[in-house]
């Protein structure tokens, strides 16, 4: 019997450090210590054993299920350890790679110019309002006095969405001086930038769709004085102290008086080059006194309330400004163009 033992303890522990999985350890188990496994069998040949014997060999029974027991606990640890090391293998992450980079854009060169702009307007309190560039050809043009013959209103030149010419993309951003006196209360400080449309052909300094600033001021007592001043402090700021302006007569059926004002080229001083054509002046915007006829259609008393009014080219401004030389490029947006900015 003891040498039955023996074998069996040989085997077991031999065959327990071989095994490499937790199934087969289990079955392990089963085998030699269940029920029906080989241990137990060996203990059922007690009875055949003298009653010296017995406690002895029983002894030696117990130690060698010890042993079988902690052989197999022993095992199962190094085998669950195994297994959580190779895990921690393949699911590594490795910190050492270097990260995927997240492309991110800037503002466009233009929106800059615009961002800059309105940041000037807002220091002097006045509103950025926001309008439709599908537009009624009463307010792009009629409630602008603009009459029925006006060339401006010409199939040719303008985008028209209806036959009886009733709806169009707007021109400019004029209509949106109407928008602002229908809809709010006097005195009224405006802005208004947005997209307009004109049947252009596309070249170098001319493009189908650009953008336009509107500018608007109503109040009691506004004058010609407010216009020259406001606009000459935003052609300050914009191009620098010292920038020569000049407030030139011209006409708009919106305003009266009318006028443009350019700044003196400020490449070369007044004396003529490439960038203002050789005319020494860079024409900057329109602007001019609200006309009382655009007052009062929009139920305001040319009596009471006076106005002025501007509208800027953005495009121009921002080709001045970042010096390029080709309208088209704002409008292609390819970023070898948009990252030098
Ligand atoms: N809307 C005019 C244009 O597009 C500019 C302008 C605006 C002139 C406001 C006077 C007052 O040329």
């Amino acid at each position: 019997m003891k040498e039955l033992m023996q074998s069996l303890r040989e085997a077991s522990i031999k065959a327990i450090n071989e095994s490499d999985n937790p199934e087969s350890i289990e079955a392990l188990r089963v085998k030699y210590l269940g029920k029906k496994g080989e241990l137990t069998a060996i203990l059922r040949q007690m009875g055949k054993l003298t009653p010296e014997e017995r406690p002895v060999m029983g002894q030696l029974a117990n130690q060698l299920r010890e042993e079988i027991e902690q052989a197999i606990d022993l095992r199962k640890t190094i085998l669950s350890k195994a297994i959580l090391e190779k895990q921690l293998e393949s699911e590594a992450v490795d910190v050492t790679l270097p990260g995927r980079e997240q492309p991110v854009g800037h503002k466009h060169p233009m929106y800059n110019v615009l961002d800059q702009i309105k940041d000037i307007f807002i220091g002097m309190g006045f509103e950025i309002v926001d309008g439709p560039e599908v537009e009624l050809a009463d307010y792009n043009f009629t409630k602008l006095n603009i009459d029925e013959g006006h060339p401006s209103r010409d199939w040719t030149d303008t985008f028209y969405f209806t036959e009886d010419g009733r709806i169009l993309l707007r021109t400019q951003t004029s209509p949106m001086q109407v928008h602002a006196m229908e809809t709010r209360s006097l005195p009224i400080r405006m802005i208004a930038p947005g997209r307009v449309y004109r049947k252009d052909e596309v070249d170098a300094t001319h493009s189908p769709m650009f953008h336009q600033i509107e500018g608007m001021v109503i109040d009691k007592g506004v004058t010609m004085a407010d216009l020259k001043a406001t606009l000459n402090l935003v052609v300050e700021k914009i191009y620098g102290k010292g920038t020569v302006t000049r407030f030139r007569p011209h006409h708009f059926p919106f305003t009266e008086p009318s006028c443009e004002l350019d700044i003196q080229c400020h490449k070369c001083g007044g004396k003529g080059c490439p960038t203002c054509k050789g005319e020494g002046w860079i024409e900057v915007l329109g602007a001019g006194m609200v006309h009382p006829k655009v007052l009062s259609g929009c139920g305001i008393d040319p009596d009471v309330y006076s106005g002025w009014a501007f509208g800027m080219g953005l495009e121009r401004l921002a080709m001045g400004e970042y010096k390029i030389t080709d309208l088209r490029l704002i409008f292609e947006n390819d970023v070898r163009f948009l990252e030098q900015f």
